[in-house]
């Protein structure tokens, strides 16, 4: 089995012999799942310094540069298809200058490029601190996520990664450190807030840190109709944090919402999973995902499994390790929010259970119009005697953005488009079960572009910078502002003139 993260490296094939060989960059799924078709060299940085020094040679023998972090991006858009120098952050995970004062509502902490949200969320909670809603998922680093525009979901909150950052520094295409402070009538700053990596290296950020809460998880369940005909964003807006997960075989909605409560208000210590999965349930969902590829009742059976299996709580009492069984559930704001592996299972895809995605940001104010689209589409399908489901373990799962001013955030407003951004962003993540035989194609495979392209064009959209397809990225480039593409360019010729840091989105965008 390939593990997450730190066996990318090892798992790169060698595809030509002769002088110049290219070494594939897979993400997190490991072989077959490449994110750089055209890798030179892998460098396992040490430092900040070391970073700048690999950049300076990379310079010198006018290579492409490319940071990595932990792999966790779906499609083969990391870098461009020319020979490029691979730079791996893992290593570089310094914490540092955490300040809180008591009393403080708020406080900061430095981290290096290549900490991950678990190391932090660690660090912060020994010291009764957290980094309140601005949170990805997972085993993910703040350079990734910080480059690439990822967001919790909240229209209350912020919850852009980046909107919890007030500093950067970045190695820019010479090599050399450049500051960048938050600061919304700086052109710099409005581009490094989501810079795609195209203005360099992000090696050190500067964090908005709160006192660590206790906060509630609840969930309820919802007939279809319920949502698509009801009041979407005031299911939503109200909470710290919330989304909802689609079922449409079933028919149903999940709608997950959590808040704070008084730190002496509960003694529970919930902590959430996931993403893992026991030994018997991941050879079980296997097989029947694998036949799903041929035979649609084993993906409707997987999806009322993995909706029945949702409607408990997939958390667990830290303490003692047993199953909570009760909605709603309470414990610290970062097991609760993300939570983590339990100790005695493995992740999904270290069971070689893969997928694919496609990600794309709406107006809020579109929200029944983009979910009664996509049941549209999937009635479509059903006309025609073709029954479509979920095929992935939450669901369909729609999440929220609060608006957030920078030139290519997924929350971004004030467009030349006309649309009003500002109330916020509904978000349609399609994560799909990819099968592991035959040609890997899913059931009814030509579905899924028919959605992606549908959604596309008939909605104003941005896509999420590391869950798509390069063509899902040329489709929607006609929803992007021209002006703020014309304001990040001109950044991006300031920090990096000779283009070391290009990738394909950076040329799909014509950065370049
Ligand atoms: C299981 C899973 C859960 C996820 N959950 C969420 C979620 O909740 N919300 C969300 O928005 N996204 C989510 N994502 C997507 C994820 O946040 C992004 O793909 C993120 O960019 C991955 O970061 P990474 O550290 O793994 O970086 P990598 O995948 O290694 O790199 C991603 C991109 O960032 C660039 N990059 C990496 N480090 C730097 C740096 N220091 N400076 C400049 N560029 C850099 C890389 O060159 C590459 O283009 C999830 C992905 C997976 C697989
Ligand atoms: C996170 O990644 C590291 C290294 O890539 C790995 O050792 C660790 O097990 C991962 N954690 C989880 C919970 O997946
Ligand atoms: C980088 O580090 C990883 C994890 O320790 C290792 O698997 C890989 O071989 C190293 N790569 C190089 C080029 O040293
Ligand atoms: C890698 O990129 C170089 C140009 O930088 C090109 O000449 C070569 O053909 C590419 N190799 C592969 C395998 O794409
Ligand atoms: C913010 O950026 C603008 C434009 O570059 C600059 O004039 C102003 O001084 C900056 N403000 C701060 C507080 O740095
Ligand atoms: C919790 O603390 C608050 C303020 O310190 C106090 O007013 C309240 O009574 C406490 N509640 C419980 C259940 O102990
Ligand atoms: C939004 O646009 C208006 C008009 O162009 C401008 O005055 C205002 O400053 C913009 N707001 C932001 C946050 O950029």
């Amino acid at each position: 089995m390939i593990p997450t993260g730190l066996a990318v490296g090892l798992s790169s094939l060698l595809l030509c012999s002769g002088t110049a060989s290219a070494l594939v960059w897979n993400t997190f799924d490991g072989p077959g799942s490449p994110a750089c078709h055209n890798v030179s060299r892998v460098h396992n940085a040490t430092s900040v310094e070391d970073m700048q020094s690999v950049v300076k040679s990379a310079i010198q023998s006018k290579s492409l540069v490319r940071a990595a972090g932990k792999g966790h991006m779906w499609y083969d858009t990391q870098c461009s298809d020319d020979s490029t120098i691979i730079i791996r952050t893992a290593n570089v995970a310094g914490i540092y200058d955490f300040s809180l004062p008591e009393g403080a509502p708020h406080g900061s902490v430095l981290v290096d490029a290549g900490v991950t949200f678990f190391q932090l969320a660690e660090y912060l909670h020994d010291r009764g601190a957290s980094v309140g809603y601005t949170l990805t998922n997972w085993n993910i680093s703040f350079g990734g996520s910080v480059a690439m525009g990822a967001h919790r979901s909240s229209i209350r909150e912020d919850s852009m990664v980046a909107a919890g950052v007030l500093a950067m520094d970045i190695i820019d295409g010479k090599g050399e450190i450049r500051k960048v402070k938050r600061n919304e009538s700086d052109d710099d700053w409005l581009a490094a807030s989501t810079s795609l990596g195209l203005l360099g290296i992000i090696a050190r950020i500067k964090l908005k840190i709160y006192p660590d809460s206790k906060v509630y998880a609840k969930q309820n369940t919802f007939d279809e109709k319920e949502i698509l005909e009801g009041d979407i964003y005031g299911m939503i807006a109200p909470y710290a944090t919330a989304n909802l997960w689609w079922w449409p075989y079933k028919r149903k909605f999940h709608q997950r919402y959590y808040d704070v409560v008084p730190a002496n208000f509960t003694e529970q210590q919930g902590f959430q999973n996931t993403f893992s999965v026991t030994d018997l349930e991941a050879f079980a969902a296997k097989n029947l995902l694998n036949s799903g590829k041929y035979l649609p009742t084993s993906n409707m059976l997987m999806e009322a499994i993995f909706f029945g299996q949702w409607e408990k709580p997939n958390f667990r009492e830290k303490t003692t390790n047993k199953a909570i069984d009760k909605w709603p559930v309470y414990g610290w704001n970062y097991d609760v929010l993300i939570g983590g592996l339990y100790p005695d299972q493995k992740a999904q895809w270290d069971y070689g259970l893969r997928a694919y995605t496609l990600e794309l940001a709406f107006p809020v104010t579109m929200a029944n119009a983009v979910l009664k689209r996509a049941r549209g589409l999937f009635d479509e399908e059903l006309k025609r005697g073709i029954i479509m489901t979920s095929t992935y373990r939450s669901g369909i799962n729609i999440k929220f953005g609060r608006h957030y001013f920078d030139f290519l955030g997924q929350q971004t407003y004030n467009t030349s488009d006309g649309v009003d951004w500002s109330k916020g962003t509904i978000m349609f993540d399609f994560p799909s079960y990819r099968p592991s035989v035959g040609d890997e194609k899913r059931f009814n495979e030509p579905f899924y572009r028919k959605v992606a392209n549908a959604l596309i064009d008939e909605f104003p959209c941005r896509p999420h910078w590391t869950k798509n397809t390069r063509e899902a990225f040329a489709r929607s480039k006609k929803h992007l502002d021209p002006n703020y593409l014309a304001r990040f360019k001109a950044v991006r010729q300031k920090f990096d003139p000779n283009g070391i840091y290009r990738n394909v989105i950076g040329e799909i965008l014509e950065m370049y």
